[in-house]
């Protein structure tokens, strides 16, 4: 299992629903983890499920970007924790807003992904986030704990589980919360949700080249999950120059 305490920071790639064969190995060529100064720090990629096989010949870890809440049986169209991890995933997205918005992903549903990632020794990437509404009515920090509270497995540690907090009207839209922002709110799941556990907590939503140095740089920060960026290679490489 990777050894999420041994990093620094942490950068994940959400390629979402984009790519195709000749895009990865164009990436492959051009995203090299060396581009990483600091080998304390990580980058994984989540490509779609038929690109992740392609990654094995090189040297970038990868990750799914949701799995099932079943572990095998008579479910078309599903990919299990066991499956992720045999392609070499050493983590999975749970919980986007995208997968909760569109696909019906419920706070139960997200608990028992959580679990058979845990089970089988892939990373989760829990995410949790306000909606603008939410925001603007003062409950962001209750909304973030109430799905927290709702999902989080009975035995996980800061070793077997990575939260990311992504506002839901920062994603893909251009908009950040202030500096002072991202930072509160990771202080208050950390201290006050989690009661100063270690668990790693990266940002996402609307990270770009111009933007990236002042999130990644906050002590509460531990990383960037990136959208829209990730998939442009040049705006990428230049995120991995911190
Ligand atoms: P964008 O970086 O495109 O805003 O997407 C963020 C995200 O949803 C990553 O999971």
């Amino acid at each position: 299992m990777l050894k999420i305490q041994d990093f620094n920071k942490l950068i994940v790639a959400n390629w979402k629903l984009n790519g195709s064969f000749s895009f990865t190995k164009e990436y492959m060529d051009q995203i090299r983890f060396k581009t990483i100064k600091n080998q304390k720090n990580c980058l994984i990629i989540c490509p779609p499920v038929p690109y992740i096989s392609e990654f094995k010949s090189s040297n970038l870890l990868t990750g799914g970007q949701d799995c099932s809440r079943y572990i095998n049986g008579a479910y078309t169209g599903e990919i299990s924790t066991k499956m992720l991890k045999d392609m070499g995933c050493q983590i999975c997205i749970v919980g986007h807003s995208e997968r909760r918005e569109f696909f019906n992903d419920s706070n139960e549903i997200i608990h028992e992904k959580l679990n058979n990632c845990i089970e089988d020794k892939i990373i989760p990437i829990f995410c949790i986030g306000e909606n603008l509404n939410q925001r603007k009515e003062g409950r962001a920090k209750q909304v973030i704990k109430d799905q927290l509270m709702a999902s989080l497995p009975k035995d996980y540690s800061d070793e077997n589980i990575i939260l990311a907090y992504e506002p839901l009207w920062a994603i893909g839209s251009g908009l950040i919360p202030k500096i002072d922002e991202i930072s509160e709110i990771h202080s208050y799941i950390k201290e006050e949700v989690l009661n100063n556990q270690n668990i790693k907590i990266l940002y996402g939503g609307s990270v770009k080249a111009e933007n990236y140095k002042k999130i990644i740089d906050l002590k509460e920060v531990d990383g960037l999950l990136i959208g829209g960026a990730s998939i442009q290679i040049a705006e990428f490489k230049k995120i991995l120059e911190f």
